[in-house]
């Protein structure tokens, strides 16, 4: 007798990435930390190897009054001083004005998925990065979606062309788009699209928008690690050129931002030309919330308003520090991945960089004989993704070059 739902896929989830931090976190234990490069987790570790809990994040937190802890959040779009705290931090910082609205949801994750399932039903087509994090198919598939995907480069650039060629093969057979655009700081090639490439989407999106109703999903959960935080907003000035057909939701996330991963706190911000078309989604996100997550941990929602607003200067300058230290560790990594001809994607910035390997086989090959040699790192499609979140900056030197070597041996045969 079968008791899941009829429509329920039962393959049991194979996670890329926890299987590989399990096997790397084994190894270790049995042959010590130093004999090891683990190149796995997708969390901010300092150098010595431990992860990253802000100061200027938990000290506070940890002094939340617990009655604080323990209530729940004032609504179930999240707090008033939350949302418009999200808003400050997220939008503001660009020329973006349109009307909007935020809603509170369980990291980046929630926001996603509460935007995937909102603008999409069962059968239709959600339009995603052919290499991405696994979670948006994964997301469209528990929701009996199909995916179509568009390739992430022209060269070195952002491939509008294949953005254009998807969307249009969509428009074909479905009265709307729905895109998942991550940018900046791309899972898992570390791409930022430049101010002009936001401008052409856009410009694209509403000749689209003509007969059909558009909307961008823009995953932002790596944007604060951008090396340029100061200019890393500018590309939502571009938002202003949307039609009244062009919806765009921003989803950002406390997780990367905070280093609270485990805090399950983000938000869905809702941008669009009219005050109505923002609402109609406000009142289904809302419902969404209430049917499954309720609502958001208000401590973790007290935590970022203050954060970002009273301790906002220090808590700056903490992640400052992580951001060079990011920037040492890559930097150091694409240098050498240079001189010995090692191909990764086009990198800019963020928690990855990833090799160029086409041929999936050929991936599964490299990946395994570089687990042989004691080094873990993730496949991801057409590549195998190196988390410079967590390497330390000892074990980035000379890595390429073993890297280069591995692959070519496998490539010999
Ligand atoms: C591209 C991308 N988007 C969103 C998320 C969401 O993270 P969380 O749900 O922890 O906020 C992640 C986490 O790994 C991610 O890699």
């Amino acid at each position: 007798m079968v008791f899941i739902r009829k429509s329920a896929d039962p393959t049991p989830l194979v996670d890329a990435v926890f299987s590989v931090v399990a096997m790397a976190k084994k190894d270790k234990l049995e042959n010590g930390d130093e004999n090891v490069v683990d190149a796995t987790i997708g969390s901010l570790y300092a150098d010595d190897g431990k992860l990253v809990a802000l100061h200027t994040v938990f000290d506070h937190y940890d002094a939340i009054d617990q009655r604080v802890k323990a209530a729940y959040a004032a609504g179930l779009k999240g707090n008033p001083s939350y949302r418009e705290a999200v808003y400050e931090w997220v939008i503001a910082p660009s020329k973006a004005d349109l009307c909007h609205s935020v809603i509170a949801t369980p990291g980046g994750t929630g926001a996603i998925s509460v935007a995937v399932t909102t603008f999409l039903g069962a059968g239709e087509t959600l339009i995603i990065p052919e290499i991405a994090w696994g979670s948006y198919r994964l997301m469209a598939n528990e929701n009996g979606m199909k995916t179509a995907t568009y390739h992430m480069f022209d060269g070195d650039q952002f491939n509008l062309g294949s953005v254009k060629e998807t969307v249009r093969k969509v428009m074909q057979e479905q009265d709307r788009v729905v895109i998942i655009v991550n940018d900046p700081c791309h899972n898992p090639t570390g791409y930022s699209m430049t101010v002009q490439e936001w401008q052409e989407l856009i410009a694209f999106m509403n000749e689209c928008s003509k007969t059909h109703p558009c909307i961008i999903i823009n995953d932002i959960a790596y944007i604060d690690y951008s090396n340029d935080t100061d200019h890393v907003h500018d590309y939502m000035d571009t938002f202003n050129g949307i039609s009244d057909n062009v919806l765009i939701t921003v989803c950002s996330s406390c997780s990367k931002t905070l280093t609270s991963y485990g805090l399950r706190c983000g938000a869905a911000t809702i941008l669009a030309k009219k005050e109505e078309s923002v609402r109609e989604v406000e009142v289904i996100m809302e419902k969404k919330a209430r049917a499954t997550w309720s609502n958001i941990p208000n401590a973790a929602m007290e935590n970022f308003t203050w954060v970002v607003r009273e301790n906002r200067e220090a808590f700056e300058a903490e992640k400052q520090e992580y951001i060079d230290l990011m920037k040492q560790r890559s930097s150091l990594f694409l240098k050498e991945a240079k001189e010995c001809g090692l191909e990764v994607y086009p990198y800019k910035e963020g928690f990855f960089v990833t090799l160029k390997i086409e041929d999936n086989s050929v991936r599964d090959k490299v990946h395994e004989a570089l687990i042989e040699k004691h080094i873990y790192t993730v496949k991801v499609n057409h590549g195998i993704r190196v988390a410079v979140c967590s390497l330390p900056l000892r074990k980035t030197g000379g890595l390429a070059k073993v890297m280069k070597e591995t692959e070519d041996s496998v490539l010999k045969g």
